[in-house]
């Protein structure tokens, strides 16, 4: 008997050293409730958390399991907070190790995982990321076969990202739009998430909460091809893209078994910063719901704001579009143009003095 006990942890030592070191969690028993798309698609994916991040690696597996083809070029360090800026490696090798020790300092700017030319990272935010990806990485990685992604997924971000600013603040919204402006569709994700090293995720279970996360989005993914026309280039219009939030209990399959998916619009409750002083006596953020940040001025008014909805429902996941248009609308700019206008007649009309003219020629 004791015999038998001790075979039985040698076993499981040996299966567990087995999963850690094959590493492809594609097919995993977790993702039992990942669904099939109509067709697959060439997609992207990045995020601001790092590539070590629990719940960027659980969707690479989802989407795999989905049948997509999966490229991930995401930052190799946390880069929360990045908006859509773009820093591209400065230096030929990283000075810090990757998050969670992923990747030691000394290594290249770009690398991918021993065991999976599928999964990249990169010392940039995650614009930089996305840009990359798309014009460095994409080009040569086999399973596109020498064509352009799709589409872009970005996230999903450990903690939610909801209304309009956070959208320009979100490195995970960031890499979407970056995908976006340059002509293929980005979603990005965020999830009510802590944040954890792919390391700590159970593949074999459904219920862990990146598992969970993963298969959302995998699942959204797939869905949206049954919407689409497989030959169509871009698959949804150019300039357009999504934002989708998972509620806090999205991930608690007792309370929410299934998330109540809705279609929702960036502003309706969504929060901007205050500063105030804390207890330490130093300025810190307060949300304020703004009337500069609520205008409903595009798209459709009669949709809840995402922030809103997740305020109301703990198993709502939104699904906000938004366009790169960032022009003010008719209905904005009708007011607004004569104002631009006659200030630009004011400055035509200002004849330069004498003095201008004299220190012009000088
Ligand atoms: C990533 O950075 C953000 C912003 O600085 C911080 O709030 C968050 O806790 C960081 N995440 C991790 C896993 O360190
Ligand atoms: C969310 O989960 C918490 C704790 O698991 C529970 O108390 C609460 O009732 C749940 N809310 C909803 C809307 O399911
Ligand atoms: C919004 O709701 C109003 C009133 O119910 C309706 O008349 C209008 O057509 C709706 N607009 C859209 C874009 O659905």
């Amino acid at each position: 008997m004791r015999f038998f006990s001790t075979l039985v942890v040698l076993a499981t030592a040996s299966i567990g050293a087995f999963a850690a070191s094959s590493d492809d969690h594609t097919n995993a028993p977790g993702f039992k409730n990942v669904i099939k798309p109509k067709f697959p698609l060439r997609i992207l994916l990045s995020n601001d958390d790092s590539w070590a991040s629990s719940n960027i690696r659980s969707t690479y597996y989802a989407l795999k399991t989905a049948g997509h083809k999966v490229l991930m070029v995401a930052p190799v360090v946390n880069q929360s907070g990045k908006g859509g800026t773009v820093v591209l490696p400065g230096v030929p090798t990283l000075t810090t190790p990757g998050r969670d020790n992923s990747v030691a300092a000394g290594a290249p700017y770009h690398g991918a995982e021993p065991f999976d030319a599928g999964i990249t990272y990169v010392n940039a935010t995650p614009g930089g990321s996305v840009l990359y990806g798309l014009d460095q990485v994409a080009p040569s990685f086999k399973d596109f076969d020498g064509e352009a992604p799709q589409l872009t997924v970005s996230g999903p971000n450990e903690g939610t990202n909801l209304g309009p600013f956070l959208y320009t603040l979100s490195g995970t919204i960031g890499a979407s739009y970056i995908s976006t402006e340059r002509g293929i569709p980005g979603i990005a994700f965020s999830a009510s998430t802590t944040p954890r090293d792919y390391h700590a995720v159970d593949w074999n279970n459904p219920s862990d909460e990146s598992v969970i996360v993963g298969t959302y989005t995998a699942n959204l993914v797939s869905a949206l091809t049954y919407a689409l026309d497989q030959n169509a280039d871009p698959i949804i219009p150019y300039g357009i893209g999504g934002n989708v939030n998972y509620g806090k209990n999205v991930t608690d399959p007792k309370t929410c078994p299934h998330p109540n998916w809705q279609l929702t619009r960036l502003t309706g409750g969504a929060y901007v910063d205050k500063i105030v002083i804390g207890s330490n006596g130093l300025p810190t953020y307060q949300n304020i719901v703004s009337p500069g940040l609520n205008q409903c001025y595009n798209g459709d008014c009669n949709l809840t704001g995402e922030q809103d909805a997740i305020n109301k429902d703990n198993c709502a996941a939104t699904v906000s579009v938004y366009s790169v248009d960032y022009d003010a609308p008719t209905s904005a700019f009708t007011k607004a143009k004569p104002q631009f206008q006659q200030t630009l007649q004011r400055l035509s009309n200002q004849k330069p003095s004498k003095r201008q003219m004299l220190s012009r020629e000088a």
